[in-house]
């Protein structure tokens, strides 16, 4: 093992999980390092698509979910981008610190929560590091021939990762970069829902402010067409749902009470479910958890507004419940 390997050793491949070894580290913004991984045993790495992230297993149970921004059609290598993260709980610190060339890292296979519809038109907003999942569905709206913009905010130039990669799009890339423009008037660059507007679909990835001003913006548009991935959570809303429920984990045949100030994953978690969970706050998606029966109270910010009824989906980190009862696949 190499300098900075974390010693959890997941053995080969097997569709879920995978040992992977730090090929290159480059440094491609202030704060931001990507990082090429490869598997340790040479095999070809699963697929992936655009909006697709994998989770690295750090040390003292840390799980941090990180987007893939390299290039799919290469099966032997994944590429992420990690900002270091002052006030963050270590995760990105380790990756900075430690995360050598030849460091082995146990990883998750990838998954997709943030997935890239076909659509006529694609407008992409990304915030900072928000550009990583935008860079795979950037190359494959290129390389479709599908029409698309991208808006890329960021503090200062210098911390704005992969814009020598983004200067080779030309002018449909608008660089803003707080140390040499306003902010942007997101609801401007977006533009009206006109009929130009039909079959568009917008992506946004980033701080919580830009979110919130591209939904705004796009409020008037049929559901469906806006896409979202966040870094910190939305406010929570209250329970709404009483104090006390029970939860039913379906496959062990155990039910839970869950009581005022325990959150679900803690409750299933000590009876016995084993739920990987990351961020804790209904951020990462980490935790998603297959709803049964009941009507969870959705107090994410993975799902948007319109996707939460149909999605069958939990997050039980934060999310708790309308009714007296949730019947989970645990
Ligand atoms: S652990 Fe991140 S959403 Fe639950």
């Amino acid at each position: 093992m190499g300098p900075g390997s974390i010693g959890t050793k997941v053995g080969t491949m097997d569709g879920t999980k995978a040992s992977l070894r730090v090929r290159s580290r480059t440094l491609v913004a202030r704060d931001v390092v990507a990082l090429e991984l490869e598997a340790v045993t040479g095999a070809r790495l699963p697929d992936w698509t655009p909006g697709a992230h994998i989770e690295l297993e750090l040390p003292g149970g840390l799980v941090r979910p990180y987007s893939l921004c390299g290039d799919r059609h290469d099966a032997g290598r994944y590429r992420i981008g990690v900002r270091r993260e002052p006030a963050g709980r270590g995760g990105s610190a380790y990756v900075h610190d430690r995360l050598d060339v030849g460091s082995e890292v146990a990883a998750s296979a990838p998954r997709n929560r943030f997935p890239l519809i076909p659509a006529v038109r694609y407008r992409f907003v990304a915030g900072g590091i928000g550009i990583t999942p935008l860079l795979p569905m950037i190359y494959q709206a290129q390389c479709t021939g599908v029409p698309w913009d991208l808006l890329y905010r960021g503090r200062a130039r210098a911390g704005m990762p992969f814009l020598d990669e983004l200067a080779t799009y030309g002018d449909r890339v608008t660089v803003s970069a707080g140390d040499e423009h306003a902010r942007p008037d997101v609801a401007a660059w977006i533009g009206a829902a006109g009929p130009d507007a039909l079959g568009e679909h917008v992506y946004v990835c980033g701080p919580a402010p830009l979110i919130d001003a591209a939904r705004a913006a796009t409020a008037g548009r049929p559901a469906g067409l806006f896409h979202s991935e966040r870094f910190v959570a939305r406010a929570q809303e209250s329970s709404g749902g009483p104090d006390t429920f029970e939860v039913v984990l379906a496959r062990r045949g155990r039910t839970v009470t869950v009581g005022p100030g325990v959150s679900v994953l803690d409750a299933v978690r000590a009876a016995g479910a084993e739920v990987m969970s990351s961020c804790g706050q209904g951020v990462c998606g980490t935790c998603e958890t297959v709803v049964l029966e009941g009507r969870p109270h959705h107090r994410d910010s993975v799902l948007e507004d319109d996707e939460r009824e149909e999605s069958g989906l939990m997050y039980p980190c934060v999310s708790r419940s309308h009714g007296r009862r949730l019947v989970l696949n645990l």
